[in-house]
C-alpha cells in the first residue's frame, strides 16, 4: 500500500495502530501483509501464537511493527483486558473483526450438530461483539476510529447448506449497520465487508461450486480500498454480489432456486474437531 489509510488520523508520529483478529492465516494474513507499511503497529490476534509469530515477522519485514496475542475471541474478559492494555500503550485506530469459523450440515444432509451451532454463534457473532466492545469505548471517547466487520455474501443471502454460518454472518451485518448509526456522530466509522469465495483453508473445506473464487491477496487489496474509502458496506466480487442483490428482490421461493446452485458439503474443521479444540491442527496449510 502506498501512503497511510486515507482519512485515518494518526494517533502519534508512529502511524496507524491496527487490531486484526483471525490474523494467523487466510484472509487475516493477507490483510496484514496488504496493510503493512512503515509506521503501522499491528496487534495480531488468533488462538495459535506459533502461527501468528511468522506473520508478525512478515509484516515487520515490510517496515511495520507490532505484537501477537494468543486469545480466543470467545474469552471476553481476557480479550477486553488485553485490548484495554494495548490501547493504553498504542491508541487503536482500526479494529478489524475478521476471525471466523465455518460448518455446514451433518453427514447425508442431516442437521447441523449442536456443538457446531453453538461454536459458530459464539465465534462468528459473539466473538465479533466481544472484539468491538473491547475497543469501542476508547474510540468513542477519542472521537475517532474505524471498525471493520468481516461478514460474508452468505450473510446477504443464506446458503442452503450452511444455516448457522449464514445466520451468524447476517447478524454481523445487522450489528454493523446499527453500530454505524450510533457511532457516526462520535467520529467512529464502521465498514461492513462481505467477501465471496476466497482461497483460504476455510474455503478449501467448502466442497461445492465456488463461482468467482479469488486469491486472498486480491481479496485483501479490494478490502483495503474499501477501508480507505470508509465504505459503509462493501460486497465482492461485484458480479456475485449483484446477483445476490437482484435475487433478494425475487419472492423467496424463486430465490431458493438460484441458491440451489450453491449446494456444498462443508468438511469438518480439524482445529475444532469432535469436541477437542486444537488450533495447531492443520495449521501449516495456510
Ligand atoms: N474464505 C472465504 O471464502 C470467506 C468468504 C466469506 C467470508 N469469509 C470470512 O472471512 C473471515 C476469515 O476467513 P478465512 O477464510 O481467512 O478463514 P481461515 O483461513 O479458517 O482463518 C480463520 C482465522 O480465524 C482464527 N480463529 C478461529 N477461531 C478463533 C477464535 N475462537 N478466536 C480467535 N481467532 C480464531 C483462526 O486462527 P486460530 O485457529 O489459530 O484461532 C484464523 O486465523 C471469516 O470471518 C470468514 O467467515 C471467508
Amino acid at each position: 500500500m502506498t501512503g497511510r489509510l486515507k482519512g485515518l488520523r494518526m494517533t502519534s508520529e508512529k502511524g496507524n495502530v491496527i487490531v486484526l483478529t483471525g490474523a494467523s492465516g487466510g484472509i487475516g494474513r493477507a490483510l496484514a501483509l496488504e496493510l503493512a507499511q512503515p509506521g503501522t503497529y499491528f496487534a495480531l490476534i488468533a488462538r495459535d501464537a506459533d502461527r501468528l509469530q511468522p506473520i508478525l515477522q512478515e509484516v515487520c519485514a515490510k517496515g511495520a511493527s507490532g505484537e501477537v496475542a494468543a486469545i480466543d475471541i470467545r474469552e471476553r474478559a481476557q480479550l477486553h483486558d488485553y485490548l484495554l492494555d494495548l490501547d493504553a500503550r498504542h491508541p487503536v485506530d482500526v479494529v478489524i473483526a475478521n476471525a471466523g469459523v465455518t460448518a455446514g450440515l451433518g453427514p447425508d444432509r442431516t442437521r447441523e450438530s449442536d456443538a457446531d451451532c453453538e461454536r459458530l454463534t459464539e465465534i462468528n457473532y459473539q466473538g465479533v461483539v466481544n472484539t468491538v466492545t473491547g475497543i469501542v469505548d476508547a474510540m468513542q471517547k477519542r472521537g475517532r476510529g474505524q471498525i471493520v466487520l468481516i461478514s460474508s455474501l452468505a450473510g446477504m443471502r443464506a446458503l442452503p447448506d450452511m444455516p448457522s454460518y449464514s445466520a451468524t454472518k447476517a447478524a454481523v451485518i445487522a450489528y454493523g449497520h446499527s453500530l454505524r448509526g450510533w457511532l457516526k456522530p462520535f467520529g467512529v466509522s464502521v465498514t461492513i465487508i462481505c467477501p465471496g469465495f476466497v482461497t483460504t483453508p476455510m474455503s478449501a473445506r467448502h466442497k461445492g461450486s465456488k463461482p468467482f473464487e479469488m486469491n486472498a491477496e486480491k481479496a485483501a487489496r479490494l478490502m483495503r480500498r474499501a477501508m480507505e474509502r470508509r465504505k459503509a458496506f462493501f460486497a465482492f466480487p461485484f458480479v456475485l454480489a449483484l446477483g445476490i442483490r437482484l435475487q433478494n428482490l425475487l419472492p423467496p421461493v424463486l430465490g431458493d432456486l438460484f441458491m440451489g446452485g450453491f449446494a456444498a458439503d462443508i468438511e469438518a474443521d480439524p482445529r475444532y474437531s469432535a469436541g477437542s479444540e486444537n488450533p495447531s491442527n492443520d495449521s501449516k496449510s495456510d
